[in-house]
């Protein structure tokens, strides 16, 4: 049984005294969620989300992570630094960062070591963008990105991966991908874990990012290989984040 997982993503946003505010906001809200409740928030609001959601349900990740211990990496934060404040998840490979610093299949292969082999949980983002689905080539970009993220992470380790599908088309854009087109890619990245890991992939969650919120995740994670949402901008009110985890059907 793999255990259901709302992930928010808060990107570019929240003060630490916003996130302090919001934090506040979801501890009440969400104490009683069924499901695993993650708040990836900036660097900056990781101390006050790490103190505030002692003895909680919240666990908290940061957005990215650098691939080396330490060293001459200017404006760089390390696995060692978000352990050592408690940090549990980390979110590598988001669309955001591909597309806008540069980000490859390589160095989100490096970022997944890093934090695999410094005790994080990762959260890998593949998916697809429009032109890649129009040109038909959406499998092939997802087991390329699925499989180089991948590369030298052990059986062991797998516990402690997370996968996002996110089609990038989908991203803030509130386009959803449709459950049953989530479904199709979700089973897809199932099998390419299973190719590697065999029966283990199973136990690996898989969620779905792209304009989740509570109105289409009731139907989105009802599908068998959906195991919960990355979720961007419904993550920020607590009230919908707090919809969305409710919207887990028993499998
Ligand atoms: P969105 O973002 O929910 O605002 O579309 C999801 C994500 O980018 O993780």
């Amino acid at each position: 049984m793999r255990k259901p997982i709302i992930a928010g993503n808060w990107k570019m946003n929240k003060t630490a005294s916003e996130a302090a505010v919001l934090v506040d906001e979801l501890i009440p809200a969400v104490k009683d969620a069924s499901c695993e409740v993650v708040i990836c928030t900036p660097y900056t609001d990781l101390v006050t989300a790490v103190a505030k959601t002692k003895g909680t349900n919240i666990h908290v990740g940061a957005e990215n992570v650098h691939f080396e211990k330490s060293g001459a990496f200017t404006g760089e934060i390390s696995a060692d630094m978000l352990v050592d404040l408690g940090v549990e998840y980390v979110i590598v490979g988001h669309s955001e960062r591909r597309q806008y610093f540069a980000e490859t299949d390589q160095t989100v292969n490096k970022r997944a070591l890093a934090a695999l082999n410094a005790g994080l949980k990762v959260i890998i983002c593949v998916g697809e963008s429009l032109q890649q689905r129009e040109e038909g080539v959406t499998e092939e970009l997802v087991r390329m990105q699925t499989k180089i993220a991948l590369r030298d992470v052990t059986a062991e380790q797998m516990a402690n991966v997370v996968i996002a599908y996110e089609p990038v088309w989908a991203i803030g854009t509130g386009k959803t991908a449709t459950a049953e087109q989530a479904q199709e890619i979700h089973a897809y990245i199932r099998t390419i874990l299973r190719e590697k890991f065999g029966a283990a992939a199973d136990e690996t969650p898989i969620l779905y990012g792209g304009s989740c919120k509570p109105s289409n995740a009731p139907e989105l994670f009802a599908k068998e290989d959906v195991d919960g949402g990355l979720i961007g901008g419904a993550a920020l009110k607590a009230a919908d984040f707090l919809a969305i985890g409710k919207g887990f059907p028993q499998k």
